[in-house]
């Protein structure tokens, strides 16, 4: 049985949209309560499939979690015996790779499975290994597994990393934490998520400053023993992709829930299509004022550089923007998967390297298109939302892990869309089919 979403185009989106809580920051903060030898309790956590995928490698690791009256999930890691973060779960959610830091560092040992590559690039996790091995871990690599330990536990030190890995600087973060003294991370990645596991952590006394800019400091401390309630971040990818979807048919929202500064780059972006924006400390309000969006070139980069997880939903709008724009893909090397898809729906694109060059048309036309990876599915669901026709979505498994209630949050601002269930037999209607 497979799930098809549904859209039917033409549309503009009006209305108020709460935002999630961010799926990139609630992995390494689920990741990090295994360094914790009390209680804590998170709020806002979205509810993903790879959030349930994470709580579910934390139960098998021995990590206690109870809802509590408001709906709040508690994690108690006091009792955690098991270190091995096996193959199968790994292997369906690459971010479970955030166990290895908090395991060697509380526990001096850890066997976890390699994450291995997925759609958008062979995602290598050299530079994580680097640094737990500068922090004094023994890593050996058989049978598919990272093998670490560390008897005489982590000592802290002075980690230069060749590249701003966002799970990379998370991991090493965290395997700092309850180090033996300080460690400074250098040219590590400024994402807000990385601020918000750095916020957490504080919150459960550790002592970490410098999150958010190329020098981090983390003093070691030999336990975390202070129970905290931590409320995540907003999800900006998640924003972002509404915005973008505001943008494309030229329509006007208002985004609750959600701090701006994690998102300039791309609102600077909206505001050369055409669009204004007002935004307060935590709220972003888009209205295209009725105009058709003008498409703007962009090139991704880390942050504070245009994200590339938005990469694709803004390839979506330029598809139909007014005149001509070149996207170019700096982070991973093969995020273009949703260029074929697009085309098969008119859009006039193409592609050289890692950069696709467009000629915006007046509207697109409604296909019958799979999704390959998680925002690529997005950028198809915002093209659906401007074609002409009923646009069909295979392989929507891969949006449910990023984005949470997709379709009655776009039904609740004007689009019409849903989903059904096909399979052998008829297909199956599983959320009300606008008429
Ligand atoms: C995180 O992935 C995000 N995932 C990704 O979001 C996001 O696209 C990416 O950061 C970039 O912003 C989570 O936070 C769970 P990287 P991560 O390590 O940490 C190279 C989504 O859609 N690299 O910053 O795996 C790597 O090849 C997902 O929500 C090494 O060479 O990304 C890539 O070219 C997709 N060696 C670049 O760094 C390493 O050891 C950036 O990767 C690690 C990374």
């Amino acid at each position: 049985m497979l799930d098809v979403l549904h859209i039917k185009g033409g549309q503009p989106i009006q209305g108020v949209l709460p935002i999630s809580g961010a799926k990139n920051a609630a992995l390494p903060i689920l990741a990090a309560t295994l360094l914790i030898n009390a209680p804590v309790s998170l709020k806002n956590l979205p509810h993903l499939q790879d959030v349930t995928t994470m709580i579910s490698l934390l139960n098998l690791l021995g990590v206690r979690t109870l809802i509590d009256e408001s709906m709040q999930l508690e994690f108690d890691a006091r009792d955690v015996q098991c270190v091995e973060a096996p193959y199968d779960l790994v292997h369906t959610m690459r971010a479970s790779f955030l166990v290895l830091g908090p395991l060697i560092s509380r526990f001096r040992r850890a066997r976890v499975a390699l994450p291995g590559g997925c759609e958008i690039g062979t995602r290598p996790i050299d530079l994580h290994i680097k640094g737990l091995e500068q922090l004094g871990a023994h890593i050996e690599i058989k049978n598919g597994y990272v093998h670490a330990t560390a008897p005489d536990g982590l000592k802290g030190t002075h980690i230069i990393l060749d590249q701003p890995t966002v799970t990379g600087t998370e991991n090493l973060m965290m395997a700092a934490v309850l180090a033996e003294g300080a460690t400074t991370l250098s040219g590590g990645a400024k994402e807000p998520e990385v601020v918000d596991l750095a916020n957490f952590l504080n919150a459960c006394g550790a002592k970490i400053t410098g999150a958010g800019t190329d020098e981090i400091q983390i003093q070691g401390v030999s336990t975390l023993q202070q129970p905290c309630h931590y409320d995540i971040m907003g999800d900006r990818i998640e924003a972002g992709t509404y915005l973008i979807a505001a943008a494309i048919t030229s329509g006007a929202l208002r985004l609750e829930g959600i701090e701006p500064n994690g998102l300039s780059k791309v609102l600077e972006c909206l505001v050369q299509t055409g669009a204004v924006i007002e935004t307060g400390a935590d709220w972003i309000a888009l209205d295209m004022k009725g105009q058709r969006p003008k498409a703007v070139s962009i090139e991704t980069a880390t942050f504070p550089g245009f994200p590339t997880d938005l990469q694709a939903q803004w390839l979506a709008l330029n598809c139909v923007a007014e005149g001509e724009a070149v996207i170019s893909e700096t982070v991973f090397e093969n995020r273009l998967m949703h260029v074929p898809a697009l085309q098969s729906m008119g859009a006039q694109l193409s592609v050289s390297n890692q950069s696709v060059s467009s000629i915006g048309v007046d509207a697109l036309s409604a296909s019958e298109v799979y999704a390959t990876d998680l925002r690529a599915s997005a950028s198809l669901i915002l093209a659906g939302l401007v074609a002409q026709g009923e646009t069909r979505i295979k392989n929507i498994y891969h949006v449910d892990r990023g984005y949470e209630y997709i379709e009655s949050k776009f039904s609740s601002i004007g689009c019409r869309i849903w989903r059904t269930v096909e399979g052998p037999i008829s297909p199956v209607r599983t959320s009300i089919e606008e008429v």
